[in-house]
């Protein structure tokens, strides 16, 4: 085992890199809760709390962060939505999104000469298919994006006072749109996520809680995956060429190399939820843990594992796994096709670095 404790207030956690032991802390979830999945790495401020207090903002442990009984029951409720047959019958579907994103892009770059591919292609389809598989009203996708970036900012960024304050504002704006948008799911007559949670028994805070994780989870995750992915193969860095991501095949090991090395969602946390023990050292209860998914595997001998623990492992592994590899080689094979000889136009654009969510924020092309 490769931990790295630290009791300074630069880095709370026990780190954890070796794939071995961190498959084995993801199946231990009696030991190692993932109870603290959700809790802002940076604490919550008085003012920022009584924001979120106002707008009744609460995120009670329904799905990621349960560690109770009760997880396996609604999963099996979200999972309904992602069967595999489900994602592979939405294939054609999704690729028509891709393609009409990707010549809207190309159009951009014929009249201004440079197009932003974050913004072009791999922001909106993910949201889009998201809402579409889930039985939602695609509605508001703008304002989806913006939330999404400033939660993740609250709940796994470092930002000072005063930006904390404006992110937790765009928060409790969320949760109010969101508390909309179940009551009306759960009244509609068609199936929906939301109204299957409500047959299940789920309450409307906890289906509010359940919608703020994965309406941001299932689709800017998957941007940020393909907006990485997009950035190294402009770059030309990842070993595939432009061109070649055209094909299917390619565009797939590109996107499964850059889970491997820099995934979207390179880090995940537990936290030990009694005394125990791994790999012969001693954990004490309420150790806060980091798991390094992938990224840092290269010297470890289990080499497929580092693209194996991208989606997490055991009972609460990724749901999305199988949709969110889909969309991306979609939207990169069908983003190489339609903009062919492009190059990078700013080589070192800002990144998006959080706790546990990176990628470059803007990708912009120029012929
Ligand atoms: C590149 C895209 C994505 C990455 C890298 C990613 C990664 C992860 C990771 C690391 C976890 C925690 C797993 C664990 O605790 O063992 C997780 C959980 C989850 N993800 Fe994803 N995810 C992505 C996209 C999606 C999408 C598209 C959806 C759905 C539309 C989704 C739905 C979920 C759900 C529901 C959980 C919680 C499962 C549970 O607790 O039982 N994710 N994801």
């Amino acid at each position: 085992m490769n931990a790295a404790s630290s009791s300074t207030q630069t880095c709370p956690y026990l780190v954890l890199r070796e794939p071995a032991a961190v498959r084995e802390v993801l199946h231990r979830p009696e030991d190692f809760s993932p109870a603290n999945a959700l809790i802002a790495v940076t604490p919550l401020s008085g003012p920022s709390l009584r924001v979120l207090q106002r707008a009744r903002f609460a995120l009670p442990p329904v799905l990621a962060s349960n560690h109770s009984d009760s997880h396996a029951g609604i999963r099996k409720v979200v999972a309904g939505f992602f069967t595999p047959a489900t994602v592979g019958a939405f294939e054609p579907r999704i690729r028509g999104i891709a393609r009409s994103a990707a010549a809207a892009a190309a159009e951009l770059l014929e009249t201004d000469g440079q197009v932003d591919l974050v913004q072009a292609v791999a922001a909106y389809p993910p949201a889009i298919v998201m809402l579409e598989l889930l039985g939602l009203p695609v509605r508001d996708l703008p304002e989806l994006k913006a939330w999404s970036l400033d939660s993740l900012e609250l709940f796994w960024g470092w930002p000072d006072p005063e930006r904390q304050l404006e992110l937790a504002h765009s928060a409790a704006e969320f949760y109010g749109w969101l508390r909309e948008l179940v009551l009306e799911a759960v009244a509609s007559p068609g199936r929906n996520l939301f109204s299957s949670l409500a047959e299940h028994g789920l309450s409307t805070p906890e289906i509010c809680s359940l919608g703020y994780f994965l309406l941001i989870a299932g689709q800017e995750t998957t941007t940020q995956l393909i907006s990485t992915a997009l950035f190294r193969l402009a770059e030309g860095s990842a070993g595939f060429a432009w061109k070649d991501a055209i094909s299917g095949t390619t565009a797939r090991d590109l996107i499964r190399h850059v889970l491997a090395t820099e995934s979207s969602v390179p880090t995940w946390r537990r936290v030990a939820a009694e005394d125990t023990v791994l790999d012969g050292e001693h954990i004490p209860a309420g150790a806060e843990i980091l798991l390094e998914l992938t990224g840092n595997h290269e010297s470890s001998e289990q080499g497929p594992t580092a693209y194996g623990l991208a989606f997490g492992s055991g009972i609460h592994r990724c749901l999305g796994a199988k949709l969110a590899e889909l969309e991306a080689a979609v939207v990169v094979q069908e983003t190489a096709a339609a903009l062919q000889g492009v190059r990078l136009a700013e080589p070192n654009p800002e990144w998006l670095r959080l706790l546990s969510f990176q990628a470059p924020r803007t990708v912009s092309v120029e012929i």
